[in-house]
């Protein structure tokens, strides 16, 4: 079974703002870089065979060692399919370049538990209140059974190139595992990881670069 690991990093950043987040530094490298790292881990344990960086199409990198590079699209989803239609893999890892800290572990636990037609995904349990505010109105909203979706997300590459092939670009889903869902795919799921979240707004920012600064990578 083959598999390549994808870091999206085609987006605008645009709620963070300024530069798009993944190419801000982030203890002394690159958001996306940190994806890279963990990649080539997996690389070196044989669990990745190739690794896909998916850039805006302004950018014109130096070729990151081993790794391809696409263009991505004005959508995610057409950022994932640039990447989906350059490899040739059995599986694909989809990544947010947005989520620094994805560890090794995590992303071992996902390819364990793929069984080559299914998708999985890290789902982490809500752990907060949740309430949601329509009109000006604020109701209380039920967190039982609620759970937290993150990447890396694992799928067969040629059944998700099918799927994104007829719904891009007009494909309203928040990720690929919605859209896999929706047409009636199997999804299992590993336990995600509250260090693995998605750098988006200021103060998840802010503490990405504690994490960076402070703490560790696991291996
Ligand atoms: N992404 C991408 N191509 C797009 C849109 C998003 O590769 N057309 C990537 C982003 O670079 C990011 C990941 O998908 O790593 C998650 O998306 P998000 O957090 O929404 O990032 P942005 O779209 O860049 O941010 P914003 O929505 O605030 O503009
Ligand atoms: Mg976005």
């Amino acid at each position: 079974m083959s598999r390549a690991f994808v870091i999206l990093a085609a987006g605008k950043g645009t709620r963070l703002g300024g530069e798009p987040k993944q190419f801000r530094l982030l203890g002394g490298r690159s958001v996306w870089h940190w994806s890279l790292e963990t990649a080539r881990r997996l690389r070196r344990e044989k669990l990745v065979d190739r690794i896909v960086l998916v850039l805006p199409p302004q950018m014109t990198p130096a070729l990151p060692n081993g790794a391809i590079v696409v263009v991505g699209g004005a959508s995610r989803a057409l950022s994932v399919l640039s990447a989906l239609r350059a490899c040739d893999e059995d599986e694909v890892l989809l990544h947010d370049a947005a989520r620094p800290f994805a560890s090794v572990p995590l992303c071992r636990r996902l390819i364990a538990a793929s069984t080559g037609k299914n998708a999985v995904a890290p789902l982490l349990p809500e752990a907060n209140a949740l309430k949601k505010i329509e009109d000006g109105r604020i109701e209380p909203l039920d967190r039982d059974g609620v759970y937290i979706t993150q990447t890396p997300q694992l799928f067969p590459r040629a059944a998700l190139r099918e799927l994104l092939e007829n719904a891009a670009p007009r494909a309203e889903f928040k990720d690929e595992a919605e859209l896999w869902l929706q047409r009636g795919g199997t999804l299992d799921w590993v336990a995600g990881e509250s260090v693995n979240f998605k750098v988006t707004e200021g103060g998840d920012w802010e503490m990405a670069q504690k994490i960076a600064g402070e703490g560790e990578i696991r291996t």
